[in-house]
């Protein structure tokens, strides 16, 4: 790959750093790309912080792949500037204070029902006592506020430079959306990403919390780069369909974790099998039990699934997560009894998973 070194400078032209400069090539800050074994190799001369190195790899990572060198086999190496302080491993860059599990939601491909698991996973943890924030990483898609009921702006305050999170469901939330309305100015493009992501990060006031759920953007991009390594994070938990393609997608996603060394605490199918509000009966839709068949040959833990319904779509449009409900509630029908029951033991199993590790 050494006589490709000319043309991975050319696409690393597109990159640059802490949102200063020219790109890194031109500011003479990728000091040399070579191969090793099967990892192509290339190392940057650069100083700053932790966050700040973190988002120049996955922009870097990022530019590469969408240019066909496999994220697998990029390896991104940092040279320190000479005083500059060292730089430190990847993982684990920062702990969020007061708050007991940091819980990643990620799948590899759009509309699986991260957003809606995320909130239904939560309200049934806020059922079972626990304090819980959702925090939506989805930069360009966010759809928490609308999923807790917030039709347009989110009384979102801003006391002592911090982010106070709005309370919805008995959950605390925050996304990027409520912020951009609440006005403040923050750039969500390009080399800044990686910096205003960090800062968002850090700059919410959660109080205490037993867990927060981070529902991340679909893909294995830089903005979920970035959020799931800036953060000292328990694990992440991957939804999928049963199909083939959101399969494939789902693999990618556990790949990415895995090269940043987050450990997946499970594999959650979503939508397999459709349960007839009428006579709640279930008929598996798409080749059944692909989510439990890939986790099995991952040796990745299935945490459940969660059926189509009906009651769970309308819900969500409807801004009141399904799970709030009580099973005892004479109005729940027999579908909605198995989507409570499927998360109540999903959550149980997270909860395994966390207390074992
Ligand atoms: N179990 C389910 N039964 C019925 N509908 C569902 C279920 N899960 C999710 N949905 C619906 O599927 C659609 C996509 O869900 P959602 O927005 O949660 O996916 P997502 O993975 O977060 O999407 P994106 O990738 O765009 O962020 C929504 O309309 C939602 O109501
Ligand atoms: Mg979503």
């Amino acid at each position: 790959m050494e006589s490709n070194a000319d043309k991975i400078r050319e696409i690393l032209k597109g990159v640059r750093y802490a949102n200063a400069g020219t790109d890194i090539v031109s500011d003479g800050l990728v000091k040399n790309i070579h191969t090793q074994e099967d990892k192509l190799v290339i190392e940057i001369e650069a100083g700053g912080e932790r966050g700040e190195l973190l988002a120049l790899e996955a922009h870097v990572k990022t530019i590469l792949s969408k240019n066909n060198v496999p994220v697998e086999h990029i390896k991104v190496k940092f040279i320190q500037v000479e005083g500059a302080p060292p730089v430190s491993p990847l993982v684990g860059v920062r702990k969020l204070e007061n708050i007991k599990h940091i819980i990643a939601i990620g799948s590899g491909k759009g509309g699986v029902g991260k957003s809606t698991a995320t909130m239904n996973i939560a309200a049934t943890m806020v059922k079972m006592g626990y304090k819980v924030g959702i925090l939506d990483g989805d930069i360009y898609g966010p759809s928490i506020g609308r999923m807790a009921g917030y039709e347009s702006t989110v009384p979102v305050k801003i006391e002592n430079e911090k982010i106070i999170p709005v309370k919805k469901h008995g959950i605390k939330m925050i996304s990027f959306s409520f912020l951009i309305e609440a006005n403040r100015a923050i750039v969500w493009r390009g080399p800044m990403l990686g910096k205003a992501i960090e800062q968002f990060l850090f700059d919410i006031e959660w109080g205490e919390l037993d867990f927060l759920l981070i529902d991340l953007p679909p893909g294995t991009g830089d903005v979920q780069l970035s959020l799931v390594q800036l953060i000292d994070l328990d694990g992440a938990v991957i939804i999928t369909t049963p199909q083939g393609v959101a399969l494939q997608d789902a693999r990618r996603a556990i790949d990415m974790f895995d090269q940043v060394k987050v450990k997946i605490l499970g594999v959650i199918e979503n939508m397999g099998e459709f349960i007839c509000p009428h006579c709640g009966k279930g008929t598996h839709i798409f080749s059944s039990e692909g989510g439990k068949t890939m986790a099995g040959s991952l040796e990745i833990d299935f945490l459940g699934e969660i059926p189509l319904s009906k009651t769970v779509m309308d819900s969500g449009e409807k801004g009141f997560p399904i799970t709030a409900i009580d099973k005892e509630h004479g109005e729940a029908g027999s579908d909605t009894l198995r989507v409570l029951e499927s998360y109540e033991s999903i959550v149980k199993e997270l909860l395994k998973k966390i207390q074992k590790d």
